[in-house]
């Protein structure tokens, strides 16, 4: 296993469409290995792999230990998720992301999904997520899709935020 660079934002590799896992592989598996290391390594919740610059519908989280009562306390790998449901109802969470270190904006987004992915076995699985686990899935499927946490935002308060992590790129180099 290895520790993998976690890009920061503003990066235009962030913003792209990231394509779906055509076979689960040993290769993928090792991958999503990589992955869960560098998000405990971190720490974090969730991490999708184009943050690591592979550009692959794939996700690791695990929300266990962040106050979500009852839920598997096994570590998540999804891969070529699809929303199926989302409900009416909203939750509000103050979300941050690896590739926006230091930054947390409040974030509205459907409280309960269903959704299928693919497991490492490349078995498709069908999910109810609500609370921070719903949360943090539409996160990192957002990733997959060139959005961050940011897009859903006010365009004042992103462009301050990018505006630091520009800065703080610059006296980092
Ligand atoms: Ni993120």
């Amino acid at each position: 296993m290895a520790l993998l660079p976690v890009i920061v934002a503003p990066d235009p590799r962030l913003k792209m469409i990231s394509k779906p896992v055509a076979e689960v592989t040993d290769e993928i598996r090792e991958l999503v290995a990589d992955m869960f290391e560098t998000m405990y390594d971190a720490p974090g919740i969730g991490l999708a792999a184009i943050q690591v610059g592979v550009q692959k519908r794939l996700l690791v989280l695990d929300v266990v230990g962040k106050g979500q009562e009852g839920e598997d306390p096994e570590p998540m790998a999804i891969i070529n998720p699809e929303i199926t449901w989302v409900s009416d109802d909203d939750n509000v969470y103050e979300e941050g992301c690896l590739s926006i270190p230091s930054h947390y904006a409040d974030v509205v987004r459907p409280a309960e999904i269903k959704l299928s992915y693919l497991d490492l076995d490349g078995e498709t699985q069908e999910l109810s997520a609500d609370g921070l686990l719903a949360t943090c899935i539409q996160h990192e499927m957002d990733h997959l899709d060139g959005l961050l946490f940011v897009d859903h935002i006010s365009a004042l308060k992103r462009n301050m935020i990018l505006r630091k992590l520009i800065k703080q790129k610059k006296m980092a180099s």
